[in-house]
């Protein structure tokens, strides 16, 4: 071989080694750089902004162990723990090969096997790439390879979706907590040597107290426009833990995945375990290109029907209560026609005869219409609706019983609890099914099975889930309880598979006694959720301000109630016009104005949700930074956007400052005007039905906030 080519040879092979050992996850922001080492193991060279190529991979040192495996040489939590028959416990993983594939136009998927060449023991590592969305997907497939006889079974006992390293200083982590009617409260703590942890135990209504989000901050706090930051999210709807921990040279590690608390599992010779995904998003421009991200990300790729119309209701909960009968539900039918709204939705206390359900403390599980209630049953209530030209919506909870019903008496064996050791512990009066269990699966299918097949003009039903897991005990997985509350998920996703397959169009509202059960998993079989049941509209304010980090408006259910009356009906219909907009109170009780501001507002909203539902999402104005707050929305489609402005409780001489716009053409005109006013009224606002450029708006602003108190602005910019 003549030198030149021997040269070229050796090159080539030096790069084909390159490629085949450096492993790149990118996006159009953010590229994840994936080494094999010297040792034979996967380790993570980079995890940041967008680089070169393989000439700045080169420079990059190899960096620590990806997939940090318990029992070996390092000293932190780590990602994976499996125990073998005999009682040990270490794996070491070595790569064995990958591979890249296009599953769309723009997402890749990476998978990228490694194996213990002394257990049988195979992981995947998958990235999922969203290129434009700049979003990462992340999970684990853990495999028993181990054939025949003598193969072991082993126990899966942590077996994180992902775990991601950084390498920094200064970090922020901002958390979501909170309780009943108070979700989605935002708190910033430094991350320090040691470890954070966010985790619930809750198992069915497992956000009660925190949901999985969460943001770190690096190189100090992220805000909106500036700033680095991680967004990471958990696609799964139970027990989930991340755990934070910064080691003694500073590294941040991040893993995230189901707890592993009382969760260990069976992994049999031939068994595949396959994680949730932990889906995160990193960001070098602040927080709101990362949100406007992960929300064009979720209405394209997860939100079950991300883009198809959302309908508008009238709930009758805060209406009623458990006090209805037939003709009052048709007359809130005939408001909800007056509104203009797409639907009416029957909320709870319309099943049970042997036990009806009058209060919370009855009947739940016994799912035929109460007879003295309806005597015409559900289908009465669709034709009504029908007649009325809306559409017809229904509450169920099908995973709960109250152990007075006669689903309790007939099948005690169907319900988590341990009768015959402990007295029973009631959480609302109500216990847990155990959906582990297939022939309680089969149940609770069957009973949006019954309804749809009996009513086939249901539209929309809300979903509630209302009770944590208590006195854990499966009568249905015996000596293997520590899977319950893994496979009581896996139950609860199979139920929701065949609803959405038989069911298509059926659009479903995900409630647990508020916002206690959301994520991006379960949203893959729901269109929306119920953010919470505090309808408040100044603690709405904050509580879908925290929702908003992650999740689109069109997925966040907002309703006006009569939660605090001192604020106008307007008021707090402009806060529910921000989410998607529904109403539970009595309509005919309201002054004509009122009642004619509400018919504009649905008309407006309904005109606008292209723009509200659909667009890009501006936080102009945090609540927290009080005491006004201000969201601004943008149609990538013709460039309409629509701002909304409160004025919370500003002092009497509240110096107010013009408010900046976003997301705007500079070069372009834009007609202000003021909508959502109440009749007889006219705007104030100095700059309504003038026109501006996109470059003033964003430069110098709009005047609209006001030293009221409880007073709200409804914008809408139209692109000239
Ligand atoms: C939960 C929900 C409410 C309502 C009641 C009905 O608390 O969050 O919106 O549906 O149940 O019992």
């Amino acid at each position: 071989m003549k030198k030149a080519n021997f040269i070229t040879a050796l090159f080539l092979l030096f790069c084909g080694m390159l490629s085949a050992q450096t492993i790149r996850v990118s996006t159009s922001k953010t590229d994840l750089v994936l080494r094999v080492g010297g040792d034979g193991r996967l380790h993570q060279s980079y995890l940041g902004a967008r680089l070169g190529g393989d000439a700045d991979f080169a420079h990059l040192s190899e960096g620590p162990e990806a997939y940090i495996t318990h029992g070996m040489e390092d000293y932190f939590e780590p990602a994976l723990e499996i125990r073998q028959p005999d009682g040990r416990s270490s794996i070491l993983l070595k790569y064995v090969e990958h591979s890249v594939n296009t599953l769309s136009e723009g997402v890749k998927e990476t998978v990228i096997t490694l194996a213990d060449e002394v257990y049988p023991v195979t992981v995947r590592l998958r990235f999922t790439a969203y290129e434009r969305d700049n979003i990462i997907r992340a999970s684990t497939e853990i495999s028993n390879t181990g054939r025949g006889r003598k193969a072991p079974t082993m126990t899966l006992c942590r077996y994180a979706s992902s775990m991601l390293h950084f390498a920094g200083g200064d970090y922020r982590l901002t958390e979501f907590s909170g309780d009943w009617a108070e979700e989605a409260k935002m708190t910033t703590v430094p991350l320090t040597f040691g470890k954070k942890v966010l985790d619930t135990k809750l198992g069915t209504r497992a956000n009660m107290f925190t949901p999985p989000m969460f943001i770190v901050s690096f190189d100090g706090q992220a805000d909106e426009h500036t700033g680095t930051a991680l967004l990471g999210t958990l696609g799964w709807t139970g027990n989930f833990r991340f755990t934070f921990e910064v080691t003694q040279t500073g590294e941040l590690r991040v893993i995230s995945g189901i707890n592993p608390y009382y969760s260990e599992r069976a992994l049999r010779p031939g068994d595949t375990f396959v994680t949730p995904d932990f889906i995160f998003t990193l960001s070098t421009t602040g927080l709101g290109d990362a949100s406007r991200d992960i929300h064009r990300w979720a209405r394209d790729y997860q939100l079950y029907q991300g883009h198809e119309e959302r309908y508008t209701l009238l709930n009758n909960w805060e209406a009623t209560y458990f006090s209805f009968d037939e003709e009052r539900l048709i007359q809130l039918m005939d408001n909800a026609a007056d509104m203009g709204v797409d639907l009416f939705l029957l909320d709870d206390g319309w099943f049970g005869n042997k036990y009806p359900r009058s209060s919370d403390r009855q009947g739940l599980g016994d799912w035929e219409e109460t007879r003295e209630k309806l005597p015409g049953g559900v289908a009465r209530l669709t034709q009504a609706a029908g007649e009325k030209g809306i559409r017809f919506g229904i509450w169920v909870e099908p995973e709960m019983v109250n152990p007075k019903s006669e689903l309790y008496e007939k099948h005690p064996d169907w319900v988590i609890h341990q009768p015959d050791v402990r007295d029973e512990y009631y959480f609302r009066n109500q216990l847990v099914l155990d959906l582990s269990n297939p022939a309680v699966q089969d149940y609770v299918f069957s009973v949006i099975d019954r309804l749809m097949t009996d009513y086939p003009d249901i539209a929309f039903m809300k979903w509630d889930c209302n009770s944590p897991i208590t006195n854990i005990w499966s009568p249905y997985l015996k000596e293997k309880q520590t899977q319950l509350y893994v496979d009581y998920v896996h139950g609860l996703y199979s139920v929701l598979e065949r609803i959405n397959a038989k069911y298509p169009a059926l659009r479903m509202m995900l409630c647990s006694g508020g916002s206690g059960r959301i994520d991006y998993k379960a949203l893959s079989y729901f269109t929306e959720f119920w953010a919470s049941d505090n309808t408040n509209p100044i603690d709405r304010l904050f509580i879908q301000y925290g929702y908003s980090f992650f999740y689109p408006s069109r997925a966040v259910c907002a309703h006006v109630t009569s939660w605090n009356r001192n604020a106008s009906i307007k008021f707090r219909t402009d806060v529910a016009s921000m989410g998607k907009l529904g109403f539970d109170i009595r309509f005919n009780e309201l002054d004509e104005r009122d009642q004619e501001y509400i018919r504009e507002a649905v008309k407006n909203w309904k005109r606008l949700s292209y723009v509200i539902a659909d667009g890009d999402q501006y936080r102009l104005y945090s609540p927290y930074d009080g005491p006004h707050a201000a969201t601004q929305f943008v149609s990538p489609r013709d460039g309409k956007s629509v701002l909304f402005a409160f004025d919370v409780h500003p002092m009497a001489y509240d110096r107010t400052r013009p408010l900046r716009l976003e997301g705007l053409d500079p070069d372009a005109d834009y007609r202000v005007e003021e909508i959502n006013l109440v009749p007889g009224t006219r705007s104030s606002l100095r700059a309504n039905g003038q026109t501006f450029s996109g470059r003033y708006l964003m430069t110098v602003g709009l005047d609209v906030f006001t030293s009221g108190n409880l007073r709200s602005r409804v914008v809408e910019i139209t692109k000239q």
